[in-house]
């Protein structure tokens, strides 16, 4: 949209001259008359940097160095200062004895920040001092100027500069040996950005504005609803994790200490013998109860249900599961052990008892079926099976022994008796 400016005399008013020069050495020494005259508000272009230009226009030093210092130092400090008031006072964290605070550890997000505010501090430095960003300038109305990068140069001087005249300062500019020099003013129109960009703009930035105030509103709101969640994952579960908070307990926390004179069921003394079937920690040799014939009794009856349907009435391993598990010729099957054979045969009670008691190998496991008084009555009863395949004489009642000495003696006629 084109709109004309309206002023009470029909050029638009005057912004400076700009003057035309034929080299680096024309333009300083043009820059130098200037100055000696009195000028203060011109500027120079070239498409090169021309050493000492900016000397002879009496030009101060740019203050931009100073600014990314303090820039660096200010982040510097507010590195070292924030890392050392969070873990040092705030919230002292003790990691295996280290120290609070140290210099060495904290150097990377030092340096980091210094970098970070120094290079802001440049950024910004440049933008206010040359007055960024800026579309336009009435410079850019001479057509020559548009030469002013490439290989033209110029001295450019202001119409504020108290000493401008129109007509005594291009005078002037000639005199320093300028070829040509040109008035430049404001524009005659201006172009105005459609109206449709800033509305645009304000309502995208009013809307971008949305999300951090909902997420304010959501963190600092207090609600009675829960919140809503809409992919559960496994986030709810009922279990405290370490660390965390319970109301259960008056101090509140989840994680509880142990209580006092607690003792665990398995260091219970005297039990241990009768529960693991151990005396101080190898397999007990002895029964932890007295034995009595009613126990060998309960042991046989045990016996004959739990154990013979793999290990045989007679424990010989030809239990009737085994044998139809041959007869079929089941790949994993594996033979239970003969209770006569070594080394169940050298096995102590206590082992035997752990063996109903845990399984093992491919034997499962009885606890859960046979209470722990059976399963001594069935260990018992083992004994007595595999005392029946090695007994001596010693164990023969004495008024058996006669009748017993009969029979071997009459064996002995037999051919094929064993020895
Ligand atoms: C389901 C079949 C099955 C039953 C029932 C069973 N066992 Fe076994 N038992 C086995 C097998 C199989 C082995 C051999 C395990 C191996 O070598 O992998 C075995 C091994 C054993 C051993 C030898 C352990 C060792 O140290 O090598 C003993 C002792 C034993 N059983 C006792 C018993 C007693 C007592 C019962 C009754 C409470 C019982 N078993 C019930 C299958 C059984």
């Amino acid at each position: 949209m084109l709109q004309p400016e309206h002023h009470h005399d029909d050029s638009p008013p005057v912004v400076g001259i700009l003057a035309e020069f034929d080299g680096p050495v024309t333009l300083k020494a043009a820059a130098t008359g200037l100055r000696q005259v009195g000028y203060a508000k011109f500027e120079a272009y070239s498409p090169y940097p021309v050493h000492g230009l900016y000397e002879v226009m009496g030009r101060k030093r740019t203050t931009l160095p100073r600014l990314v210092l303090a820039g660096g130092i200010t982040g510097c400090l507010v590195a070292l200062l924030l890392q050392w008031w969070t873990n040092a006072i705030d919230y002292p964290y003790w990691i295996s004895g280290k120290p609070l605070f140290s210099l060495p550890a904290n150097i990377p997000i030092t340096f980091e920040l210094l970098i970070l505010l120094g290079a802001l501090a440049a950024f910004g430095g440049v933008m206010v001092f040359c007055n960024l960003p800026q579309l336009y300038h009435p410079i850019f109305g001479c057509v020559k100027f548009r030469q002013s990068s490439t290989d033209t140069f110029f001295l450019a001087v202001d119409a504020d500069d108290p000493r401008f005249d129109e007509t005594a300062t291009a005078d002037l500019l000639r005199s320093l040996g300028a070829e040509s020099s040109e008035l430049y003013r404001q524009p005659r129109t201006v172009k105005r950005i459609p109206g449709m960009i800033p509305a645009t703009a304000a309502l995208v930035a009013a809307l971008a504005l949305l999300p951090p105030l909902w997420i304010a509103q959501v963190r600092y709101a207090r609600k009675t609803s829960p919140r809503i969640h809409p992919i559960l994952d496994m986030d709810f579960q009922p279990k405290y994790l370490p660390q965390q908070y319970s109301p259960l307990f008056k101090d509140t926390r989840d994680m509880r200490p142990r209580v006092a004179g607690a003792v665990s069921v398995d260091a219970i003394i005297g039990h241990v013998h009768l529960l693991r079937g151990e005396v101080d920690s190898p397999p007990a040799d002895t029964f932890p109860m007295p034995v009595t014939s009613e126990m060998m009794l309960r042991g046989r009856r045990r016996y004959d249900i739990f154990c013979t349907t793999c290990h045989g009435l007679a424990g010989d391993g030809d239990g009737i599961t085994s044998q139809l598990a041959f007869e079929r010729e089941e790949p994993k099957w594996v033979k239970p052990l003969s209770l006569h054979d070594q080394p169940v045969l050298g096995q102590p009670v206590g082992q035997l008892y752990q063996t109903i008691t845990h399984g093992i190998r491919t034997m499962p496991s009885y606890r859960s079926q046979i209470p722990v008084e059976d399963r001594w009555a069935i260990v018992l009863y083992v004994r007595a099976l595999q005392r029946s395949r090695n007994a001596t004489m010693d164990d023969v009642p004495g008024e058996l022994k006669k009748h017993l000495k009969s029979i071997e003696q009459s064996d002995a006629g037999i051919p094929n008796a064993k020895p």
